[in-house]
């Protein structure tokens, strides 16, 4: 290894840390209030903000300390419980399997469409019973599901979608903003997504009702108002009506996320921009498959590329030699020990996906000379 190779050091995930950032922290410790306060009621009107719901479609949204956290309330607001099954692709995030099995139910796994990645709705009718609950549509990277499609498979079948928009917030849907489309949607702003929390969730939900339930068991199901804490202050009597966590978000982790939200056209445009780069540089390759998204409707979370020659292992040891890291996203749910007796339907695309998939380095306001640098070094790959 001579010495240019081992100062090069691209992470996959690469938080956009700048002084609005630093400044809203600073801020918010000297405040002195740092559990759920006045942040994190700016910060649920500013994620509204970028959802644009209009008024009578009466969401609201209540954040929470993770996405993961997220997707368990939803499913326990949506009736989820013990001997349940929740219909999901076997192509997502651990967390959501987790969240279903926090209920007490089952996961369900159903394939996904290999031009998008995300849920295949002509394999979801084929495993409904009289136990699903809940099917769970997730977006994947610089793609959105068939919404359309859910809705009416929902309406038919009586059975609500929770829309897992982790990989989506910011991105709209036929001209919509993402967070319109379904019953519940969930918005993760983990340490790597596109607008970060350090660690943050919310929930979008219909419904005063819904909204106060939501508020209560995020916060080990008190029923004090959030009205009360908005202002940095608590009630010491309230009332316990049902099971809740503690869940909710934190002052601190809110402030940072208001100042991503400020920036959030400028963000997303630096992703779609590093995206359609990679895929104009790579999508040559016959070795490889480089996705063409609706770049300009999405605030990607990833850019996959799909390695066709079974050489994949290979590529991620050579990329590393030369300082770039990249990842996997993700392992079949099927593949796993605790859910390996989970009922699923054919999964023939997932099983070929899991085996091809690789994500490359995707930062906001990416180094053009680090981007230059990835598509050489694939380029080079033999
Ligand atoms: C599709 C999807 N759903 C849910 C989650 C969980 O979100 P969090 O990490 O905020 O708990 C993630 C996290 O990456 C995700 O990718």
């Amino acid at each position: 290894m001579n010495n240019s190779i081992q100062s090069k050091q691209i992470p996959v995930f690469k938080p956009l840390i700048e002084k609005e950032e630093i400044a809203a922290a600073l801020e918010s410790l000297e405040l002195g209030w740092l559990g759920m306060g006045s942040y994190v009621k700016q910060f649920e009107e500013h994620v509204a903000s970028v959802c644009e719901f209009d008024a009578a479609s009466d969401r609201h949204v209540v954040a929470v300390s993770t996405g993961h956290a997220a997707i368990h309330l939803s499913l326990l607001m949506m009736g989820v419980g013990p001997g349940d099954e929740v219909i999901t692709p076997s192509f997502n995030n651990t967390a959501d399997f987790q969240a279903i099995r926090a209920c007490g139910a089952n996961p369900v796994f159903v394939d996904i469409r290999e031009d998008t990645l995300c849920i295949d709705t002509s394999k979801v009718e084929d495993l409904i019973t009289e136990k699903t609950k809940c099917i769970i549509a997730m977006d994947y990277d610089i793609f959105i599901c068939d919404h359309e499609k859910l809705a009416e498979i929902a309406r038919w079948h009586k059975i609500p979608v929770l829309h897992d928009a982790a990989h989506s917030y910011g991105s709209r849907y036929k001209g919509k903003p993402v967070g319109n489309q379904h019953a519940y949607t969930m918005f993760s702003f983990d340490p790597v997504k596109s607008i970060t929390c350090i660690d943050g969730g919310a929930i979008v939900v219909q419904g005063e009702k819904n909204v106060l339930r939501l508020q209560a068991k995020r916060l080990i199901g008190m029923t004090q108002p959030a009205a009360q804490m908005y202002t940095n202050s608590r009630a010491w009597t309230y009332d316990i009506e049902e099971l809740g966590f503690r869940y909710h978000m934190a002052n601190p982790h809110a402030a940072i996320g208001i100042s991503q939200i400020k920036k959030i056209d400028e963000i997303r445009a630096s992703r779609q921009q590093a995206c359609q780069r990679y895929h104009e540089e790579l999508s040559g390759l016959d070795w490889l498959d480089a996705p063409r998204g609706d770049f300009d409707s999405v605030n990607p979370f990833l850019y996959y590329i799909r390695v066709l020659n079974g050489k994949r292992k290979e590529l991620r040891d050579y990329m590393r030699s030369k300082g770039v890291d990249t990842g996997i996203h993700w392992q079949a749910g099927h593949s796993f020990t605790y859910f390996k007796d989970c009922r699923r339907g054919p999964l023939d695309v997932t099983n070929k996906i899991v085996e091809e998939i690789v994500s490359l380095p995707l930062h906001s306001k990416m180094n053009k000379e680090d981007l230059n640098y990835i598509i050489n070094t694939i380029r080079c790959f033999q």
